[in-house]
């Protein structure tokens, strides 16, 4: 299977940023911005906004996911959303194991596979992110951090649900730092992914799995990283809260 035929992906981590009233206004510029894409397009918003944001893009193409969720149904866990909660909502995918859930709220590899265990449960599509920091990459051990995130991530995880996976490579180097990977840095780490899933399943799953980059994705690099090979599309913070920044992408993403 080729490149083509495999589902681009275009979605905004808004990260905390946006109040519900805030975010009905961007989602008002983004809905008719991207209405005539060729991929798909999911606005990741927080909890707090997931009621206005659904709202807003029924009947639209703009998909809507969370930024996390808990691995249990219920219970005291203060402070954490179960799956089923979003689902309800009308939330279709949640992103886990953000570099910034690693590095400042204490998730690990195991919880990642347990909160994405959990997700697909609940019916959530689910965008699982993995990435090295600089001291990996410069200790050239990026292979071997992004390849044990990979691996512990999806096990137990049945090939028919990677259907309901994506993976986002992000390099936590390239996070908000204006730092972009060269497309070749990004093309290699998104193809080594797709080896170590083919390991783990098969060729046949390897090459149907939707691979994104993110890290410093904006309308100048967009195209040139978009046109490697293994990336599939991207996972996008700052530049998906500007609404003609975030066309200029999902343009760039699709086909
Ligand atoms: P930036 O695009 O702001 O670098 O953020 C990337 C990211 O973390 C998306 O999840």
């Amino acid at each position: 299977m080729d490149k083509s035929k495999r589902a681009a992906v275009l979605a905004g981590n808004w990260k905390m940023n946006k109040t519900p009233a805030q975010a009905a206004e961007l989602l008002d510029a983004i809905i008719p911005a991207v209405k005539d894409a060729d991929c798909t397009v999911i606005c990741c918003t927080p909890f707090v906004d997931l009621s206005v944001a659904v709202e807003k893009c029924k009947g639209t193409n703009v998909k809507i996911g969370a930024q996390n969720c808990h691995f249990k149904e219920s219970g005291a866990y203060t402070g954490e959303v179960a799956a089923n909660m979003l689902t309800e909502m009308g939330v279709e995918y949640v992103i886990i194991g953000h570099s910034e859930r690693r590095q400042y709220f204490g998730e690990t590899d195991e919880t990642v596979n347990l909160r994405t265990k959990a997700a697909l449960a609940a019916g959530l599509k689910v965008i699982i992110c993995v990435g090295e920091m600089l001291d990996e990459r410069e200790n050239g051990v990026f292979e071997d951090i992004v390849g044990r995130q990979t691996k512990i991530a999806l096990l137990g995880i049945d090939k028919a649900e990677l259907k309901n996976i994506i993976i986002a490579y992000e390099p936590v180097w390239a996070i908000g730092t204006g730092k972009t990977a060269t497309a070749e840095q990004a093309g290699e780490a998104c193809g080594y992914i797709r080896s170590v899933v083919a390991k783990l399943y098969d060729n046949e799953a390897a090459e149907g799995l939707t691979i994104q980059y993110g890290g410093s994705m904006n309308p100048g690099n967009a195209a040139e990283l978009l046109a490697q090979k293994d990336v599939d599309g991207g996972l996008i913070g700052g530049a998906s809260l500007k609404a003609p920044d975030f066309k200029a992408l999902v343009e760039a993403a699709s086909k």
